[in-house]
């Protein structure tokens, strides 16, 4: 009886924590992102990129992570397709950009795999100067 109590506590636990994760992601996605690439990922032709199955939401964690953390000036001029301008995302703690960044790399028919903040840490050192 015991075992079956506490199979069903870390059950409920890990479902818990699981949604948290997800939920927390999509939150962040919906009040930083979504105003522009749209709840759904599909992005605005000819303004902002849909970021459903982004080259940069699948590859290298550091290509997703310098377009977060540096916006449009991740992207060398005269290089972009789009009309739009996408703000630095640096205000956002490590822990945020992690989150969201898992999201997207993770949802939108994306298969990138989760960033950690060890991750974003060291990317915010590379790309945005240090903390
Ligand atoms: C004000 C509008 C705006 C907001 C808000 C915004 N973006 Fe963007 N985003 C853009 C634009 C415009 C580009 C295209 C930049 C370019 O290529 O010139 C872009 C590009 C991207 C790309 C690269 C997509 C590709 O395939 O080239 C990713 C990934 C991305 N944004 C993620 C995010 C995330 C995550 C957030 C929220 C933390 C966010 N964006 C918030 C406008 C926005």
């Amino acid at each position: 009886m015991r075992s079956s109590v506490s199979f069903l506590a870390a059950l409920l636990l890990l479902s818990g924590s699981v949604i948290a994760e997800d939920g927390e992601g999509r939150a962040l996605y919906d009040a930083h992102c979504g105003a522009c690439h749209q709840p759904n990922g599909s992005g605005v032709p000819f303004t902002q990129p849909a970021l459903i199955k982004s080259p940069k939401l699948n590859g290298d964690k550091d290509v997703t992570l310098e377009m977060i953390l540096l916006g449009s000036e991740a992207v060398p001029i005269g290089t972009s397709d789009y009309s739009g301008e996408m703000p630095r995302f640096d205000v956002l703690s490590n822990e945020e950009i992690a989150e969201v960044a898992s999201y997207v790399r993770t949802h939108f028919e994306n298969d990138g795999g989760a960033v950690s903040v060890d991750d974003v840490a060291r990317a915010r050192a590379k790309f945005a100067g240090g903390d």
